[in-house]
Parts: structure tokens; C-alpha cells; sequence
């Protein structure tokens, strides 16, 4: 019988861009659901934003855009940084949409009928200037116990303490910064501690989870009373509103999970089948990969929940760990706080693909992008053992066909046939480093063949030309074999390979039997080296992006304003390489205001997507109100060194022109241009 599978990923937050660490998980998840169509299973995958949430709201009032603006414009972007990846989703939705609310409305009756719900008070800290409600991490101050300044509502990054935010030291809002109040609000819980046998059984038994996460609940959460979880919020909330309880949200949590539900519900709808099938048959597996940081999430309230609704319970919960860059935490600062797009300005996603399916165990391990390591493997594996195969070999075919029977490859394509099954066995319980071993060392074996064959000299005897193309036969098969078992990695690769073969290669029988007597066509690039001067500009813009919150203020400017816009004589003769200095990038104004002491200054803050902000002078206050400028796009010279002025230091500079006064033309990309992107 086919296995059917439903398969998700994480929702990702709506408020911040995919990075490199994000990549892992999405991008394991898609190897993975490519090898299980390769084995014949009927796969769903689906996907969807996870909108709600203070952060969302909050970054929705900075911007002085409405939340479901800011959210229609990150879905837009995840979703086209996850297709330049190649991470195919048959469905990207959203959990601000009509089918997750019926769908929490439903999950949160059964929850109450079951009489799981409790109400209490709840004290909290309260921006009085913002007037919500602060989060753990919305509030900072010095440390209780070491008296560092600076550290978190929750707990302290000097001394590892946790605490409550009101014991904070000198607490304040990071929204606004004003001292927080604190404040008394009614909340509900579930009572998770009368699901405590189903939870103990479900994370313990049935091989839902890796040992490693059985064992960390069983001795951090099980082996004591459950807690009740928090499950609502008081307005103001970016959110749904609880049925029976005006002015009270579901936490973003609870929603978030539940998405994976409506986001296949819009798939179903789209498509004719039935929602029930796949969250109340059982005739479903449905597996989730997640990161180790919400491991609480997914493996007690997400069943719990579940169970209580009467739906199907996931198959399995697959963990992974963080990523690191060159062994350490990703830095804005060192420029190892990679974005998904800024990799693809500079680098073919193929390669890291590569690099973290070379990485991927099966435990919830750390992973090391170190990009020496990413350079060396993708040149030596990929490009000097396996593309090397195809243009060592195809060449030498011309645009001619293989031969028409398999000739005597001394056992190699029946064994690498064999091991087929072992490298299948590796990719279905995430080994993938296992699984790109055995590859390899089939590809040592083809190569040293080749080797020993030496079709370059084959080629040069015209009467030794059968033997020619039989050599090529075995080569481009073993080839062939090698490409069907890194499909799921390397889509494109596989693309441009039955291009090549004019064969299909997305079925892991066809490393079953060898292709004879087929034309092969002309031999086209299959993939370029890595260039290491790219990874190193790629790091390079990385940081240049971000500098905003690290650099260090240059030498005091004699100028007062920084005016930078009056009309001046044209300058000398601009290099091309000059020019390409020029970071020029697209700005948000998320807040102006005038510098009540300068003649000519507006103080902007701008931004450039990925969540990063930077505070701008610009000398165009006679031209522009404050308030006309917030929200609009304008053009800013991103690389430009930091500048100490007598009101601030200004991190940029904003592209205008006009004679000066009030005629100076803020220069706007048009409607479409995003934050962050590159001016050409
Ligand atoms: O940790 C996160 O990034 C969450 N946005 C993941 C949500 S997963 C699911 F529950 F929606
Ligand atoms: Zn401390």
C-alpha cells in the first residue's frame, strides 16, 4: 500500500527574514520529502508564516503599517527566498487565515468541554508609552544576581540567572524604553497536568521522538507535575480573539501549531480532498521537524492538544540542533548572520545543500557551517567526484547514444545497485551525512575506474572506439546511479543531469537497471566550483549590512548639521570601481522626527529589512514634514562610514535631489522595491 505522508517544517516568524540557521531545518525537511516521493510514498508538504504575536504588532506600529501589511509582505519574501533554495512547498499559508481560526475555535471548545481551562490572575510588566503588555525579552535591566546591566526579562547572559522581569534591576521597555509598571491581568491556562499519563506514554513509547528528546522530557519535564501553560493574552494583541472572552487573544503558540492543520486544510480545499483524511484517519503519517528550542512545544502542548480534539497525532517529532558559523554563534558583527538572500546574491544554493545534508545526523546535534570546510567539500565532492564523472566521460560520447548492451564494469553497477537500499535506510531516518558518505565512496570507486580506463587515451585510437564508448557506457551509468542518490539534495543537478541523459532520475529504481543504447546530449556545465573570493563577499555584505549596530563613530566632523544636500559643483571624474563602492540599498522610514536645535535636520530611522534599523540625519526638513516621510521608501547610501554629529551619530545617507530649501526630491524606488534590496 502507498505510505502517505504529511510533512512540516516550522512555521517561520513573520518578523525577521530566513537566515542560514532557518536553512537547516527547511532545507532537511525538503531532502527529506524529495526522498520519500523518490521512494514512491504520496507526500504532502506544507508550510505557512506564523503571524501573530507582540513583535509582529509592534514592528507593525514602527513601520506605521497595519500587522496584516507587514505579514503579506514577509510571506512574500520567505516565500520566494525558500523556491530560490528549492524548497518546494505544496502549500504556503498563513495562520492569519479564516481556516485557523475555525479551526483554534474548534481545538479550544474541545479543550474547555474537557474541562482543561482555568482562569487566573497574572502579574506582568506594562508599557505605559506603548500600553501592552512586555514580554520576558521586551524588557531589559541589570541582572539580580551579578549586576550585569543590560540582560533580559528572563534571565542573565553573564550569569546564567533566571529570574522574574520585575526583579530586573532599573527594568525598562526595550520598545520604548520608559519604566515598565507592573501590572495585574486575567489569563487562562490549560491544566496540562490532567494529560500527564497520555504525555508520558506518547513521548516515552511508540518511537515518536528521538531518545535523546524522550530523555530530556522524561528528566526535565515529566518527571514532576506539569505545569499549566499560559494560553491568553490581554489586548492590545496582534491575534484572535477568544470566543467568550472579549479583549483576551490566543497566545501566539497556541495558534501557531494549528496552522500546520489550516494550512492543509487550504490544500485540501484547493484540491478536492478531504482535511479529515489527513488529520482524523490514522491513515496518515504525519511527521514534523523542528529545532531543539521548541521541543516543549511540539511534544506536550501540540499532543495534548491534539489528543483532547480528537485528531491524529504526529507520527513523529524530528529534531535538529543550531546552526554555528566558523564555530561560533552567527554575528551580525563578524558578518556570519547570513540571510537566504544575501547567500543567493553570492553563491549557488546547491552548495549548501550539500554542505548541511554532509552535516545532518540524526541526533539533535549542533551543526558548524565552518566556509572553508563548505568550499573544500562542495570542490572536492561534488565538482572534482561526481560532475567530474559526467564530463570526464560525456565528452567523449559526442552527441552519441550509449551502448546497447552493459559491458563489463567489474561488478561496480550491480554494487552501488545494492547499496541503494543502505543510503535509502540513511535518508529515512535523517543520516544524511551517512547517506553522502556512501556516496562518495561510490564515486572514489567510479573514479578510480575511470582511472584505470583512461578514455583520454582510448580516444586517441580511432580503432579502439567501441571500447571508447563502452568505457562511457559504465561512466555516465555510475553517474547516473550517483545523481539518483543525491537527488533529494540537488535538484538542479538532477534536472540538468536528465537533461543530459534524456532520462528520468527521480525515482530511486532507476539506480536500479542501466540505461542502454539512449542518446546523450551535449555536455553542459553541471556545476562551478566554489569561488572563495564569493563566500568572503558574501561575509563582507553580510556585515556591511549590519554594521549600523556595531561600528565604531569615525573622528569627529567638523560640519554641524551634516547637510549633505547642498548644490555643489560637480566633482571630479568617478571611477567605475569607485562606484561600485557605493552601497546604495532601499530604506523604510519607520520613524522621523525633527532635531528641534538644527536648521535643516530630520532624524530618520530607517529600514533595511532582516530587522535591521539604522538612525539617519538628513538636511531635508524644509522640504519635508516628518510625518509624510513615515512609511515611505527612499534610497540610502548603506555603506557610508558612520558620521558623529552634534545630535547623534548619523549611519548613512539618503539620496535626494533638488536645489536645496524646499525643493529637495527624496529620490523613492518604485512601489515594489523592498527593504534591504540593492539599488542597481
Ligand atoms: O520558533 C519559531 O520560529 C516559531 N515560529 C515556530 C512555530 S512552529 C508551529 F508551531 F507553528
Ligand atoms: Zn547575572
Amino acid at each position: 500500500m502507498t505510505r502517505r505522508l504529511l510533512v512540516t517544517p516550522a512555521l517561520p516568524y513573520a518578523n525577521g527574514h530566513i537566515h542560514l540557521g532557518h536553512l537547516v531545518e527547511y532545507l532537511q525537511t525538503d531532502i527529506w520529502v524529495r526522498f520519500q516521493r523518490m521512494r514512491g510514498s504520496q507526500v504532502l508538504f506544507v508550510c505557512a508564516d506564523d503571524t501573530h504575536g507582540t513583535a509582529i504588532m509592534m514592528r507593525a506600529r514602527q513601520e506605521g503599517r497595519t500587522p496584516e501589511a507587514v505579514i503579506a509582505d514577509m510571506s512574500l519574501a520567505h516565500q520566494r527566498d525558500f523556491a530560490d533554495f528549492q524548497i518546494e512547498f505544496d502549500h504556503y499559508g498563513s495562520t492569519h487565515s479564516e481556516e485557523n481560526r475555525l479551526l483554534c475555535e474548534r481545538i479550544w471548545k474541545a479543550i474547555d468541554d474537557a474541562g482543561l481551562v482555568t482562569e487566573r490572575e497574572v502579574t506582568q510588566l506594562f508599557d505605559p508609552k506603548e500600553g501592552v503588555f512586555l514580554a520576558d525579552r521586551f524588557v531589559k535591566g541589570g541582572c539580580p544576581r551579578c549586576k550585569s546591566p543590560d540582560q533580559y526579562g528572563d534571565s542573565c547572559e553573564r550569569c546564567g540567572a533566571t529570574y522574574a522581569p520585575a526583579e530586573l534591576i532599573e527594568p525598562r521597555s526595550t520598545l520604548s524604553g520608559v519604566a515598565p509598571e507592573v501590572r495585574q491581568a486575567s489569563h487562562l491556562f490549560v491544566q496540562l497536568e490532567q494529560l500527564h499519563g497520555f504525555l508520558q506514554e506518547w513521548t516515552q513509547q511508540g518511537g515518536h521522538l528521538q531518545p535523546e528528546i524522550a530523555n530530556y522530557l522524561a528528566g526535565h519535564f515529566l518527571s514532576e507535575p506539569l505545569r499549566d501553560w499560559d494560553v491568553s493574552r490581554p489586548a492590545p494583541y496582534f491575534g484572535f480573539e477568544i470566543p467568550g472572552h472579549p479583549g483576551h487573544y490566543w497566545y501566539v503558540w497556541f495558534d501557531a501549531p494549528i496552522g500546520y492543520v489550516a494550512s492543509t486544510w487550504q490544500w485540501c480545499k484547493q484540491n478536492g480532498a478531504s482535511l479529515e483524511s489527513y488529520w482524523e484517519s490514522g491513515d496518515v503519517e504525519i511527521v514534523h521537524f523542528i529545532g531543539k528550542d521548541i521541543v516543549y512545544f511540539h511534544t506536550l502542548f501540540w499532543p495534548a492538544m491534539l489528543k483532547t480534539a480528537g485528531m491524529s497525532l504526529p507520527s513523529r517529532v524530528q529534531v535538529h540542533g543550531f546552526l554555528t558559523v566558523n564555530g561560533e554563534k552567527m554575528s551580525k558583527s563578524r558578518g556570519t548572520f547570513v540571510l537566504a538572500r544575501t547567500f543567493l546574491e553570492h553563491l549557488d544554493p546547491a552548495y549548501l545543500r550539500y554542505f548541511y545534508a554532509s552535516k545532518l545526523g540524526t541526533r539533535p546535534d549542533d551543526l558548524d557551517l565552518n566556509l572553508d570546510e563548505l568550499v573544500q567539500k562542495v570542490n572536492s565532492d561534488l565538482v572534482g567526484k561526481v560532475v567530474n564523472l559526467a564530463s570526464r566521460s560525456a565528452k567523449f560520447v559526442g552527441e552519441g547514444t550509449l551502448s546497447a548492451e552493459y559491458p563489463d564494469d567489474e561488478g561496480l553497477f550491480a554494487a552501488a545497485a545494492e547499496q541503494g537500499e543502505e543510503i535509502a535506510r540513511a535518508y529515512e531516518s535523517c543520516d544524511y551525512a551517512r547517506a553522502m558518505r556512501l556516496v562518495m565512496s561510490l564515486a572514489d570507486r567510479a573514479n578510480e575506474y575511470v582511472d584505470r580506463r583512461q578514455p583520454w587515451v582510448l580516444a586517441k585510437d580511432p580503432a579502439r572506439a567501441s571500447e571508447l564508448r563502452d568505457v562511457c557506457t559504465v561512466v555516465l551509468n555510475l553517474y547516473r546511479q550517483l545523481v539518483v542518490y543525491l537527488a533529494p539534495v540537488l535538484p538542479k543537478l538532477t534536472s540538468d543531469s536528465e537533461r543530459l541523459l534524456g532520462a528520468p532520475l527521480r525515482a530511486w529504481e532507476a539506480s536500479k537497471s542501466p540505461l542502454l543504447g539512449t542518446p546523450v546530449a551535449r555536455f553542459e556545465h553541471l556545476l562551478q566550483r566554489v569561488d572563495p573570493s564569493k563566500v568572503a563577499a558574501m561575509i563582507e555584505s553580510s556585515r556591511a549590512a549590519q554594521t549600523a549596530d556595531s561600528a565604531p563613530a569615525p573622528a569627529p566632523s567638523s560640519a554641524d548639521d551634516g547637510a549633505a544636500l547642498e548644490a555643489e559643483p560637480l566633482a571630479g571624474p568617478c571611477t567605475i570601481d569607485d562606484f561600485a563602492k557605493v552601497d546604495l540599498r532601499v530604506a523604510r522610514v519607520v520613524r522621523a522626527e525633527a532635531v528641534p536645535e538644527a536648521k535643516k535636520l530630520l532624524k530618520l530611522t530607517l529600514s533595511l529589512g532582516g530587522g535591521s534599523q539604522r538612525t539617519v540625519f538628513a538636511g531635508i526638513k524644509a522640504a519635508y514634514a516628518p510625518e509624510a516621510l513615515v512609511g515611505r521608501l527612499v534610497v540610502v547610501v548603506a555603506n557610508l562610514a558612520p558620521r558623529k554629529m552634534k545630535f547623534g551619530v548619523s549611519e548613512g545617507m539618503v539620496i535626494a535631489a533638488g536645489p536645496g530649501e524646499t525643493d529637495v526630491f527624496l529620490l523613492a524606488p518604485d512601489s515594489g522595491a523592498k527593504p534591504g534590496q540593492r539599488v542597481h
